[in-house]
């Protein structure tokens, strides 16, 4: 009898588990933002969509990504950025990744940096797929403003597989102007800091993927270990989001780690980001 009743409670708690790992997998949270820029003039609220590590693959084809799209097309924001990582292995995918990208429609534009797996299957073929659907690639380089803007993006090439160069890159930023940058990678933290960069955008972290409870994240892929693992930082004058990502790396679950879409509203003004509304969407 007691070894029914322990059959029992294992099959329960096992069925638990997987009903709320397949919760935590399929719901994306949605992420509103607030980001004080400092004493910088930004006259009308200025609103970016951040997403980052798309990791495309048999499990998460570039056609499950439809909804997602509609979805963030809804909230019509001035900008959508894309922090890399944007396949995981199958370098046929590409094509079908970049007509889901295609799908995006901001009301300015759309700019992105790549990450390790990008280069890990090919980068070349990546960033032409990606430019034809309208994708502005900030490989080292710095993004024109736009509409006589005082804000400039720039991005760095993939810190984690060696490619980036934020120094001379940095110095294409107008004097006057705020600047957003955009890496793979939170490594690229301090660099930024010294340099005085006002925000910084990430993703590769995934967040862990799989956190458990009080010990958070099982491994974070950064030199700094689980320190920059998901959410806001601050160090010295800058602040950087690490952005948990809308895919993952085999097997391709979440855990206490939902899957997310950032979106950041950049104002005027001093202090600490803080959220505004947050809820989640099913995939
Ligand atoms: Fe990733």
């Amino acid at each position: 009898m007691i070894i029914i009743i322990i059959a029992v409670i294992i099959t329960l708690i096992i069925i638990g588990l997987v009903v709320f790992v397949y919760h935590e997998t399929n719901w994306i949270e949605v992420n509103h933002y607030v980001v004080p820029m400092g004493d910088v003039e930004i006259k009308k609220p200025i609103e970016i969509v951040h997403i980052s590590d798309l990791h495309m693959s048999p499990w998460s084809l570039p056609s499950t990504f439809r909804k997602t799209a509609d979805f963030i097309n809804s909230l019509q924001p001035n900008y959508i950025v894309m922090t890399g990582d944007f396949v995981t292995h199958f370098k046929e995918l590409i094509p079908g990744c970049a007509k889901a990208i295609s799908w995006l429609k901001p009301k300015v534009s759309m700019l992105g940096v790549l990450g390790n797996h990008d280069y890990w299957i090919d980068a070349g073929y990546i960033c032409r797929s990606l430019e034809e659907v309208g994708v502005e690639l900030l490989l080292n380089r710095c993004s024109p403003s736009k509409n006589g803007s005082n804000l400039t993006f720039l991005g760095v090439d993939d810190p984690y597989t060696g490619h980036d160069d934020l120094k001379s890159t940095s110095r294409e930023i107008p004097g006057s102007h705020m600047s957003v940058l955009l890496s793979h990678s939170p490594d690229i933290i301090e660099d930024a800091a010294d340099l005085g960069i006002n925000l910084v955008l990430v993703g590769h972290t995934h967040g862990g993927q799989v956190r458990l409870p009080l010990l958070g994240a099982i491994y974070i892929p950064s030199k700094h270990g689980k320190r920059f693992d998901k959410g806001w930082f601050n160090i010295k004058n800058t602040k950087m989001y690490v952005n948990r990502g809308l895919g993952g790396i085999y097997p391709s679950i979440r855990f206490l780690c939902r899957k997310e879409i950032a979106i950041h509203k950049l104002v005027s003004g001093e202090g600490k980001p803080y959220l505004e509304e947050k809820k989640l969407i099913k995939l």
